[in-house]
This record gives structure tokens, sequence and C-alpha cells, in this order.
């Protein structure tokens, strides 16, 4: 039996969250849940979105899958997520991108994986005001967490039988940070020969991404760059719904679709689960539980290919509970 932290989150969170549960749950892994809350709610009776007990139970477990979360933008209190991953040393954000067989988009045979540092760079939340003039948000790079995130790169390569790392940059009009980052994935890379290693520019990242996506294996890069490119990525396989993500540290993981709390359909059984589900996946693979794993991912696979059962987001009209059965019956 393991036990683990779940946050549901807010917005369609708790929908998200009730048909990843039903899914695992079809599946016969033992879990016993430990349902904790954090976000705006959470405000008023604990005076923080993320009370310590929510971090508290995250240790003491190790391992937690949770919904999104709602920050307010340009105000208000600082994101939990960032706080999480600052809190609990979550330094990688993994992002594995890849196409399902029967879901619309335009490209097919996408395998690629993006490996976001989590820590640094401008999330580091250094920002100050200049009077009434202006602003400034302080970029942050260093080089042990710039090494520690690409030689994790490198270690998934060797780990998952992927063939090249690409570190992302922009180390041409950044020098000093981006060109930190860069010379120590190169320093690192050195020491990994048996994976090819190239780098790119973020904005060609960009563009190549869009028009030859399937030429991408495990891309590394500082956290902005992270946070764009894996959300243009999620929109080359079928969108937010659908891409997964964990967030790793030496201790602790965390395990999290990469969309939003989408407020325009919460509440409304409306939410395509597909992200979450596939975060619990990699979840399972995390802790041992390949097989468990792998009959989910057959299952969520199935519905996919057979196309009669998609929530609105794919092009469907089933809702979130109906998807999420669909799976389970397949189990
Ligand atoms: P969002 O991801 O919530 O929504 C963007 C668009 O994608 C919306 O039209 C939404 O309906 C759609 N969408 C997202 N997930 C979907 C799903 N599972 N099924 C079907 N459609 C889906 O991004 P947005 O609107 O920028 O952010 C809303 C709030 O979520 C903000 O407060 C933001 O800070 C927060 N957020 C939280 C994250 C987290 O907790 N990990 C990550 C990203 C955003």
């Amino acid at each position: 039996m393991h036990k683990i932290t779940l946050i549901p989150g807010d917005g369609i969170g708790p929908e998200v969250s009730n048909a990843m549960k039903m899914v695992l749950e079809a599946s016969g892994v033992e879990i016993e849940w430990e349902e904790v809350q954090a976000g705006e709610a959470q405000i008023e009776k604990y005076g923080t979105p993320l009370p310590d007990h929510v971090i508290e139970a995250i240790k003491r477990n190790k391992i937690a899958i949770k919904g999104p979360i709602t920050t307010p933008v340009g105000k208000g209190f600082k994101s939990v997520n960032v706080t999480l991953r600052q809190n609990l040393d979550l330094y990688v954000n993994l992002r594995p991108v890849k196409s399902f067989k029967g879901i619309e988009s335009r490209y097919s045979d996408i395998d690629l994986v993006i490996v976001r540092e989590n820590t640094e760079d401008l999330y580091a939340g250094i920002e100050h005001k200049i009077g009434n003039y202006g602003a400034e948000s302080i970029k942050l790079i260093t080089k042990p967490a710039s090494q520690r995130i690409v030689e994790f790169a490198f270690k998934y390569a060797k780990n998952n039988k992927r063939s090249t790392v690409t570190a992302v940059h922009k180390a041409n009009i950044m020098k000093l940070s981006d060109g930190l980052f860069l010379n120590t994935a190169r320093e690192v890379a050195e020491h990994n020969t048996e994976i090819n290693f190239n780098d790119l520019i973020v904005d060609a990242a960009a563009m190549n991404l869009v028009i030859n996506p399937q030429k991408y294996d495990v891309m590394v890069m500082p956290n902005l760059y992270g946070d764009i490119l894996s959300d243009l990525c999620a929109g080359l396989v079928g969108g937010l719904g659908i891409i997964p993500g964990a967030n790793i540290g030496k201790d602790y993981a965390v395990f999290e679709a990469v969309h939003g709390s989408a407020p325009d359909i919460a509440g409304q059984n409306k939410a395509n689960p597909t992200a979450l589900i596939q975060s619990a996946i990699m979840m399972l693979r995390h802790i041992g539980e390949y097989e468990h794993a792998d009959k989910i991912e057959a299952a969520l696979s199935k519905v996919f290919l057979e196309g009669k059962v998609l929530t609105g987001d794919l092009g469907g009209s089933a809702t979130t509970t109906e998807f999420a059965e669909a799976i389970c019956k397949k189990l």
C-alpha cells in the first residue's frame, strides 16, 4: 500500500482529481490518499494559501499529486506552485510530450521530453519597484542549479534509452546568465559522451518545434523558456488537457498536470482529465508500479484510438466523468 498526498486544487482541479482517483482505483493499484487542501480558499482559515500541514503531508509521504491552483495575476499571494517547488527543492520539472493515436492534431510521432529547471531564473521571485518609474525582476542563474538540471537530463536520457540532449538558451544576448547555463551544459556533456549533445537558441527552438518537432528528443532549459516551450509543445499534440508533468527533487516528488485551473469551464464536468491521469502514470512508474502504469496507459490509448468518448477540448462531447468511466471499463 502506498500512502500518497493528494492536493485536489481549485477550478477544474477537484473534477480531474476525482477522475484520476477513479482510474487508479479501477487499475487495482493500492493507494491510500492523504487529501489536503491548498489555494486561495485556505487563506481565511490559515492566513496562507499553502498551510504548513500541506508541506508536512508531502514531506511525510514523499510523493504527492496535485490539481491546478489559481494564482492571482499581477497582485496577491505568491504562486503556491512556485512556493512548493522552492520549499521542497523540486529542481526538475519534467514534461514528456507524446502524440496519441486517435487525437487529432497537426503532427503525429512526436516523442520529446522537456526538462525545465524549476527553482531559479526569473521565477526566483527577486523583484523590486524602482520608485514610481519601473520595476525590476532579477534573472538568477547559478552553476550548481544548471549543473544538476543538465545532469538530470543526461541521466533521464540514459535511463529511458534516448539518444540526444539539446540545451535551449539565449546566450547570444544574456552572455553571463544564459552563457553560464550553456557552458555548464557543455561541461556536463563532456562527461556523458554516449548521449549526443547540441544546443539551440530559444527563439529558433520555438520555430523548429513548430516546423519539425519530431526531430527533438530530450530538451533541457532554464525555467522561463521551459514554461513557455512546454505549453507550445502541449499544443503540438492536442492541447493542455493532455500533457502530464512532474516536479522532482532529491527527496520528494510532486506530480501535476501542465494546465491551470481553467476557470472558464470549472464546475461543469467538462475538463479533460488526461493530463492528471498521465501525471499519475508517471507517478506510478516513479514509485515502481510499472505494471499498473502500463495497464492504465494502454486503457487510455484504447479510448483515444476508438475516439468515441472524448471531452470537448478534443472535439467530443463526453463529460469528465464519462471519459474516466470509459478508461475504467477498459481496465
Ligand atoms: P489554463 O490552463 O487554466 O486554461 C487555458 C485554456 O485551456 C482554457 O481555455 C481552459 O479551458 C483550457 N484547459 C485547460 N485545462 C484543460 C483541461 N484539462 N481540459 C479542457 N480544457 C482545458 O490557463 P490560464 O487560464 O492561463 O490559468 C488559469 C489559472 O490557473 C491561473 O490562475 C493560473 O495562474 C493557474 N495555473 C495554475 C497552474 C498549476 O496549478 N499548476 C498551471 C498553470 C496555470
